[in-house]
């Protein structure tokens, strides 16, 4: 009869019906496995199992126990390679640590030879005269690899990218070694046309054969691709908006900004329209009250502007047509979405007023100005590159635009059962002569229609107070909005009321005080005429130019409700 106290050292129990889990080895409370008994008791313990619940121990079997003996060799074998394996690959870890250390100590000791034989300093896009010359050139470490004995590095200095290559030595640097994306650089080296087969912006790469770090950039957790990538949120997005222009997304918008903004002016210039810099702290309201920023100037109301519009109409008498590139603000808090795609609280409006023209000139007028400026941006191949880029299916529109009354876009609406929310009962109805068309209406007949298109003649109620009503048709005014697909409304413009009696009612029937009108007023006194202008968004004309998502991706530092950092 074998001892079945639990406590017998060298001797333990186990059972079919027994654990691993929660038994203990004793009699009572057997282990299920032998592997397990001899894992807990050692090799060389006392096995006891019996064949049925509440039965007899009796001695492991000889085979069994050697099974089990077996298999826990096997696993004490496993386990020691395990280790061996892990402390082997910490050893490497190590090693390779302190030769990387090492490394990097050796590094400081490189010292590159200064190049007293100065080359000429170029900007990357003027690299294609200097094929096979040395030249030096500065910028921004856009992207890196580093190899062995070379180091690539593709340069920007924002007129383009050149591809780099620091071979032996100069990849070998305390610097070089440390290098990381966004740094400043200065190379020194050939322009070489790159071998057939492979590509590289411009054509050429820079073989260095001198260089030096002008301003470092930190790695790791505040490595500029840590701070800012595909993944990042939309408010991280927004607050590191200055690092998010040196992608090259957003860069080539700005690039194309500018070409768009330089297109207007050489076509303004062109037509003999004048540009002008009218204040953007004004006393008086263009675009109604809801959207005015209010602020104290020297203790008086004042207000950040809507629009030059009043101003521009100054400058007729004595300047002839006038246009100007300024700054408007709008404290526009619209549906969400369309505030989204299409309003910023402060946006670059393009103006121009135009005198001794008819309604239909007016519309003329801006059509070509649009068409003359795209066709312009598409003449700088660069520019047109990345409008390719940004916009590969963007075709130039064809002139003259589709022209819509504001009744028949009623009509179109009914017919296409674009409806609109009725105010007071928040169901979807059908629209009638007289209703304001909403932005949302709109961009769905401007997405249907798929062409630029003039809406014009709006009811005199839905509009400012200076604008001129359409003679015999004295309900509805000399108004139009310029509608682009994807975006809606980008421009919107009218003729002027031209005489002093109708220009006094229009202040009338918006509760307007004349009084700070004055000098508005006063064009009407001496020497009116027939005029009109408009107002373009410039934020918006991009979106569609670029086909963007939304406005905010097209103005430098964007501003909206909550957002006026950085
Ligand atoms: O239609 P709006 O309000 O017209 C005027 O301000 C006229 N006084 C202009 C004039 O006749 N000189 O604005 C003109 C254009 C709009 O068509 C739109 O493209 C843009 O300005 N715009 C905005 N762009 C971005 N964000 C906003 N919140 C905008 N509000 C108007």
């Amino acid at each position: 009869m074998p001892d079945t106290t639990a406590d017998s050292v060298g001797k333990v129990y186990i059972d079919d019906q027994g654990s691993d889990e929660v038994g203990d080895g004793s009699a009572e409370r057997p282990f299920q496995t032998a592997f397990r008994a001899l894992t807990v008791a050692g090799i060389q313990a006392n096995v006891f199992a019996r064949k049925t619940p509440g039965g007899e121990y009796e001695p492991l079997g000889t085979s069994a126990l050697k099974k089990a003996k077996k298999t826990m060799e096997l696993n004490e074998r496993k386990a020691k390679k395990n280790e061996d394996q892990k402390a082997s690959k910490e050893k490497e870890e190590a090693e390779r640590l302190a030769r990387e250390a090492r490394r990097i100590e050796e590094s400081k000791k490189i010292v590159l030879e200064e190049d007293t034989s100065l080359p000429p300093a170029t900007k990357i896009q003027e690299l294609t005269k200097f094929r096979s010359k040395r030249v030096r050139v500065s910028g921004w470490v856009h992207r890196l690899r580093q190899q062995k004995e070379l180091t690539f590095i593709v340069l920007r200095d924002g007129t383009g990218f050149l591809q780099s290559i620091l071979a032996g030595k100069l990849s070998q640097t305390y610097d070089a070694l440390t290098l990381a994306t966004e740094a400043t650089v200065e190379i020194y080296g050939i322009i070489s046309e790159v071998p057939e087969g492979k590509t590289a912006p411009g054509g050429h790469e820079l073989i260095a054969d001198y260089w030096r770090l002008l301003g470092a950039s930190p790695q790791g957790d505040d490595a500029f691709s840590s701070k800012l990538n595909a993944e990042s949120e939309g408010s991280v997005v927004a607050d590191n908006r200055h690092l998010v222009l040196r992608g090259e997304v957003a860069a080539s918008i700005m690039h194309v900004r500018a070409g768009v903004l330089s297109a207007f002016r050489k076509v303004f210039e062109a037509h003999s329209v004048v540009e002008v810099t009218p204040p953007c702290m004004v006393q008086t309201q263009v675009e109604g009250g809801a959207t005015l920023f209010k602020f104290d100037y020297y203790g008086e109301p004042a207000f950040l502007t809507q629009s030059s519009q009043l101003y521009l109409e100054t400058c007729l008498p004595s300047l002839g047509d006038v246009y100007c590139i300024q700054e408007s603000f709008r404290a526009e808090n619209s549906d969400a979405y369309l505030t989204f795609c299409r309003h910023l609280s402060e946006y670059t409006h393009l103006e121009a007023e135009l005198a001794f023209i008819t309604f239909d000139d007016l519309m003329t007028h801006i059509e070509t100005v649009i068409c003359e400026a795209v066709d312009t941006v598409l003449e700088n191949p660069r520019l047109a590159a990345m409008l390719k880029q940004l916009h590969p299916k963007f075709q130039p529109p064809k002139r003259p635009f589709l022209r819509m009354s504001y009744r028949d876009a009623i009509k179109y609406l009914i017919e296409h059962d674009i409806k609109r929310k009725d105010d007071d009962t928040g169901e979807l109805v059908d629209h009638v002569v007289g209703d304001d068309i909403a932005e949302a209406a709109e961009r769905q007949m401007t997405d249907q229609l798929g062409v630029p298109m003039f809406l014009h003649g709006f009811p005199k109620h839905l509009k400012a107070f200076y604008m001129k009503k359409i003679p015999g048709d004295e309900e509805f005014t000399e108004s139009c909005d310029l509608l682009m697909p994807n975006v809606g409304e980008i421009v919107g413009g009218s003729m002027r009321i031209p005489g002093i009696d109708d220009l006094l009612d229009g202040y009338k029937r918006e509760g307007i005080d004349p009084a700070p009108y004055y000098w508005f007023t006063d064009q009407r006194k001496y020497g009116t005429c027939e005029h009109g202008g408009y107002g373009l968004g410039v934020e918006r004309l991009l979106a569609w130019l670029l086909n963007r998502y939304t406005v905010r991706e097209c103005s430098l530092y964007p501003r909206w409700p909550g957002r006026a950092t950085p």
